[in-house]
C-alpha cells in the first residue's frame, strides 16, 4: 500500500526504544503516527534517519544519565546535518521535562508518554519556528482517539486499554511519569480488535499498566471491567486466543476469577507482581494487600484452571526487608511454585516515598538473594518444560525458526517457545503440538497429525 517515494514529505523515523512492552507499544505507535500524517517510514540505524526518537524508561535503573551519554552520540549526526530532527520520549522525559533541551540543545523535541500522538503537530512547531518543544502534559484520554488505525503484524498484536497507574507503590515512579490510571473507552477497545481480527489477528494482548484496573466508560454509561471486557473480547469469532498484561492482586477479582472458569480463549497463564512475600514490606511498600490474600486468590484462580501457569515480579532488598523478610519471599516461591519471574534488586527512585527510607542492607547480600530467587525459579521453570514433554500443545505459529532448516517456532498458552518441523505457511495459524524436549528456553515439538473420530449420532 504505501508508496517508497523518499523524499523530504516521507520522512525516516529510527526509534530506540528502553524497557518495556509498554514503551515498544509506544514506539510503535510514534512511527504509526508518523507514518499516518507524514508518510514516515521506520529504518534501522540512526545514520539513515531523519527522525530519530529517544523512548526512555526510568522504572529500574538511573536512566537520566544514560540518556545525556546517547543523545552526546548523536550530536555528531545533528552537527552534520542541521535538518535531523531529534525527539526525547517516555518516562525520562516526562521527569525531566525543560532539563533535558538545557542541558542538550540540539534536542529538538521532549515529549511524555500521554503526547507522543501530538508529534506531528510538534515536528510542524519545529519545522515552523525553527525551537524547540516541550509538551509533557497528561491530556486526559485524547491520546487514544488520535492512534491512527491498527496495523497487524502477524497473529499477535496488543491493544492498549488503560494507561498510568495510581497505586503509587513506595519504590515506583509509574504514577509519576504516566500519570494516574486512566481507561480508554469500551466502544474504541472494541473498534480496535475488530479491525485487528479482520487483519487476521489471533492472538490479542490487552496492555496497560494496570490492566484489571479497567473502568471503560460504555455508551450507555456503565462500566466495563477487565473481566467483562474479556468476555467481549472472546465473542470474535477470528480472536482464540487472549492474554493480558500486567495485572495487581488487589484488583484480581471474583469476576476476573470466573472468566478464567467461563472463557476457554483465555490463555492459561497469569503474571500477577506479588514483589515481596513479606506482610512487612508489602505494607512499606504500599502494596495494599497482605501474602494471605495473595494466596488465597491464587487457590480460588486454581480451583478452575489447575494447570495454570504462574509468574510474578519479585523485588529483593527494599527497605525493610531484612533476612527474616527475604525468607518469606522464599517460602511464597516454595509455596506458589511461580514457573517465570521478572525479579530485581531494589533501586531508589528520586521522587518516591522509598527514596527517603533507609537502605542499608549490603549490595553484595541482595545479589546473593535475587540470586536465589531466580535459580528457585529456574528449578520451576524447568519442571514445567520437562512436564510439558509427551503433552499436546496448542501453538500459535509466529514465524520461522532462527535455527533454519525448515523449522518454525511457536508459542504455547503458557508463552513458552516451541521449535517444529513445519512449512511457512503455517505462520499465524493455530497447530497441535505434540512436545518431544524440554531445552532451557524453549521446547520441540512435531506436528499432531489428526485423527478425526466421527461420533455416531445419538437417538433423539
Ligand atoms: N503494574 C505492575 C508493575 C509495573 S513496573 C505491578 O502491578 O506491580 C514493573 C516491575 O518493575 C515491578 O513489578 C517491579 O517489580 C519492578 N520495579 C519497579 N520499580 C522498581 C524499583 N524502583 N526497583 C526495582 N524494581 C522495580
Ligand atoms: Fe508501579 Fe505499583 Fe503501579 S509497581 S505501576 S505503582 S502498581
Amino acid at each position: 500500500m504505501s508508496e517508497t517515494i523518499e523524499n523530504a514529505n516521507t520522512p525516516r523515523v529510527f526509534v530506540a526504544t528502553w524497557g518495556c512492552q509498554m514503551n515498544e507499544y509506544d514506539s510503535a505507535k510514534m512511527v504509526d503516527v508518523l507514518a499516518k500524517n507524514r508518510g514516515a517510514t521506520r529504518v534501522a540505524t540512526p545514520e539513515e534517519a531523519d527522525i530519530i526518537l529517544l523512548n526512555t524508561c526510568s522504572i529500574r535503573e538511573k536512566a537520566q544519565e544514560k540518556v545525556f551519554s546517547q543523545l552526546g552520540r548523536w550530536k555528531p549526526l545533528k552537527d552534520a546535518n542541521p535538518n535531523l530532527v531529534i525527539g526525547v520520549g517516555g518516562c525520562v522525559a516526562s521527569q525531566e521535562g525543560h532539563v533535558i533541551r538545557e542541558r542538550a540543545p540540539f534536542v529538538d523535541m521532549v515529549f511524555g508518554p500521554q503526547t507522543l500522538h501530538r508529534l506531528p503537530q510538534m515536528l510542524d512547531d519545529v519545522a515552523d519556528n525553527g525551537a524547540g518543544i516541550v509538551d509533557i502534559a497528561f491530556p486526559e484520554i485524547d491520546k487514544f482517539d488520535a492512534m491512527p488505525a491498527p496495523r497487524a503484524e502477524g497473529a499477535t498484536a496488543f491493544v492498549s486499554i488503560m494507561e498510568g497507574c495510581s497505586k503509587y507503590c513506595s519504590f515506583c515512579v509509574v504514577p509519576y511519569t504516566r500519570g494516574e490510571e486512566i481507561s480508554r473507552p469500551f466502544d474504541d477497545v472494541i473498534l480496535e480488535i475488530a479491525e485487528l481480527a479482520e487483519q487476521g489477528v489471533k492472538e490479542i494482548t490487552l496492555l496497560g499498566q494496570n490492566v484489571n484496573g479497567y473502568r471503560g466508560p460504555m455508551a450507555d454509561g456503565s462500566i466495563c471491567d477487565l473481566a467483562m471486557l474479556v468476555e467481549f473480547v472472546a465473542e470474535f469469532e477470528g480472536i482464540e486466543r487472549i492474554r493480558y498484561t500486567t495485572s495487581h492482586p488487589l484488583e484480581f477479582s471474583d469476576a476476573l476469577i470466573e472468566a478464567y472458569a467461563r472463557v476457554p480463549k483465555l490463555a492459561n497463564v497469569l503474571h500477577l507482581p506479588v514483589q515481596s512475600g513479606s506482610n512487612a514490606v508489602l505494607e512499606t511498600m504500599n502494596r495494599g494487600y497482605s501474602v494471605e490474600h495473595f494466596i488465597e486468590r491464587i487457590e480460588k484462580l486454581r480451583a478452575v484452571r489447575p494447570d495454570i501457569s504462574l509468574s510474578t515480579d519479585i523485588i529483593v532488598g527494599h527497605p525493610g526487608e531484612g533476612a527474616a523478610e527475604f525468607e518469606a519471599t522464599m517460602d511464597l516461591i516454595e509455596r506458589i511454585g511461580f514457573d517465570a519471574a521478572f525479579s530485581f534488586i531494589y533501586s531508589s527512585r528520586p521522587g518516591t516515598p522509598a527514596a527517603d527510607m533507609a537502605d542499608d542492607e549490603p549490595r553484595a547480600l541482595k545479589k546473593q538473594r535475587l540470586k536465589r530467587v531466580q535459580d528457585r525459579i529456574a528449578v520451576f521453570n524447568r519442571q514445567l518444560m520437562t512436564d510439558m514433554v509427551g503433552t499436546t500443545q496448542r501453538v500459535l505459529v509466529e514465524r520461522e525458526s532462527k535455527r533454519g532448516g525448515g523449522q518454525m517456532a511457536g508459542r504455547t498458552d503458557s508463552n513458552r517457545w516451541v521449535n517444529f518441523e513445519g512449512h511457512p505457511r503455517m505462520a499465524g495459524h493455530f497447530v497441535e503440538i505434540e512436545i518431544t524436549e524440554a531445552l532451557d528456553n524453549s521446547l520441540r515439538g512435531r506436528i499432531k497429525t489428526h485423527e478425526t473420530v466421527v461420533e455416531p449420532l445419538a437417538p433423539a
